[in-house]
């Protein structure tokens, strides 16, 4: 098959607008994964799809090749205590301070349901989950498909890192985070939709951002990208729930890795900012409806300390010390305000791009990141400040990132005489393509 493709054609096709073979597909993927294509050549080719797109049929078979590229769980035959055990995951697209993700694989495992969850590191401006985990000393996202089966059985969630599935998406979003060609549908839906799809999970709700902290900042566009996603699903029979969910301010308090993690503990004991905790038990309501559970009710899981336990259970299972104290940042600085009035809209992208400078996130493929930076807010759209009063606090292990961070978060946030408007977080609900 491989004399009849060659990489400069091909680019030169996308790069005039025209489409994609099939078995095009198949063999750029196929060549890409294993060496064949350069980085330089891929990154061309993904630069013109971000300019021209891709036609539904060229992503669904982007989407499976990509899927094909690597091993394939399934969890059809997971038992417990003899009976079926329903699985069941959810991807966000990717937010700022968006660490849905944790307290929710533990109120599902308390509800009964299992969640196995091939996740990923940050992109860009937004937080990865494996970057927040491995905050926790000890933690390991490298887990083999029998020690996920076995964990999912025990303790209802495993959270690892992708390995061998889907491996094409493992170099595609590398190369992608630093060649500027993120924010492109058919390329997001192909990412997110190949790794849920050889994860396994039986169902899966997503979590479609839209704001200005998103990859998507139209809702048309968002609605577009989710309605793309449950067509990839339902063409493989995987049901698919997509929630449009509001991306313009920061999810939360926190934003950075260790830093989410102590919120996430703080909403696993039944408190937490009331956003984090409203989107969680409305993506968990969503997640039990698709895996069949009944009559379980996803808040109080938080509130009697359940979900508390799975969480705490899953850590340990996969060898972290729940007990061991978060990492914190060797320095701190404190934005306040400079008059009295009330908090208005906080932008999600300058607070996304401030953690990044921060450190929390990488500049250039595989560099480690600062576990303590980020950032706390302490005052809310909405809520009153005083002159004098701290409004951030900025963490890092490196002081001299303070001015372009700084840079960043100016401009992304203002004190007014009145209440700015508060949008509504879920913005719609798909399920049809
Ligand atoms: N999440 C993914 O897994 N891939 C993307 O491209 C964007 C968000």
């Amino acid at each position: 098959m491989s004399a009849r493709f060659d990489a400069p054609t091909l680019i030169g096709v996308k790069r005039d607008g025209g489409r994609l073979p099939d078995e095009a597909i198949d063999w750029l993927i196929a060549a890409y994964t294993d060496g064949r294509i350069a980085d330089a050549q891929m990154a061309a080719l993904l630069m013109a799809i971000y300019l021209r797109g891709m036609d539904a049929a060229e992503t669904a078979r982007w989407t499976a090749a990509m899927t094909d590229s690597g091993r394939r769980l399934d969890f059809r035959d997971l038992r417990r205590g003899g009976a079926p055990l329903p699985t069941v995951d959810k991807h966000s697209t990717g937010g700022v301070g968006d660490k849905i993700t944790l307290p929710l694989v533990a109120v599902i495992a308390a509800c009964g349901a299992a969640v196995p969850q091939a996740s990923g590191r940050g992109l860009g401006h937004t937080g990865g989950t494996l970057d927040k985990l491995e905050s926790i000393a000890g933690f390991d996202p490298r887990l083999s498909p029998a020690r996920i089966a076995a964990q999912l059985r025990d303790v209802g969630a495993a959270i690892f890192a992708a390995g061998d599935l889907a491996p094409a998406d493992a170099k595609l979003y590398a190369l992608r985070d630093i060649t500027g060609t993120v924010a492109s549908l058919p390329l997001i839906a192909s990412s997110v939709m190949s790794k849920k799809l050889a994860e396994g999970a039986g169902a899966l709700v997503l979590d479609v951002k839209v704001g200005t902290g998103a990859f998507m900042t139209d809702p048309g566009r968002a609605a577009q990208l989710a309605r793309t996603m449950v067509g990839l699903g339902r063409a493989h029979d995987v049901p698919v729930t997509a929630l449009l969910t509001d991306m313009n301010t920061p999810l939360g308090r926190t934003a950075g890795n260790a830093l989410e993690v102590a919120e996430v503990l703080e909403v696993l004991a039944g408190g937490g900012p009331p956003d984090v905790v409203e989107l969680t038990v409305r993506l968990a309501a969503e997640m039990l409806a698709l895996a069949g559970i009944d009559g379980r009710d996803p808040a109080q899981t938080l509130a009697d300390g359940t979900a508390m336990d799975r969480f705490r259970a899953m850590i340990a299972a996969q060898g972290g010390d729940p007990e061991a104290p978060l990492p914190v940042a060797a320095h701190r600085e404190t934005v306040t305000a400079t008059r009295d009035g009330v908090m208005g809209p906080i932008d999600a992208m300058a607070v996304g791009l401030a953690v990044w400078r921060l450190g929390a996130g990488r500049s250039g493929p595989g560099q480690p990141v600062q576990h303590g930076a980020g950032i706390v807010i302490h005052r809310r759209p909405g809520e009153p400040v005083a002159a004098g009063e701290p409004v951030f606090s900025l963490y890092t292990d490196t002081p001299d990132r303070y001015p372009a961070a700084m840079a960043e978060l100016d401009g992304g946030w203002s004190v007014g005489d009145t209440a700015p408007e508060l949008r509504p977080l879920i913005i719609d609900r798909i399920v049809e393509p």
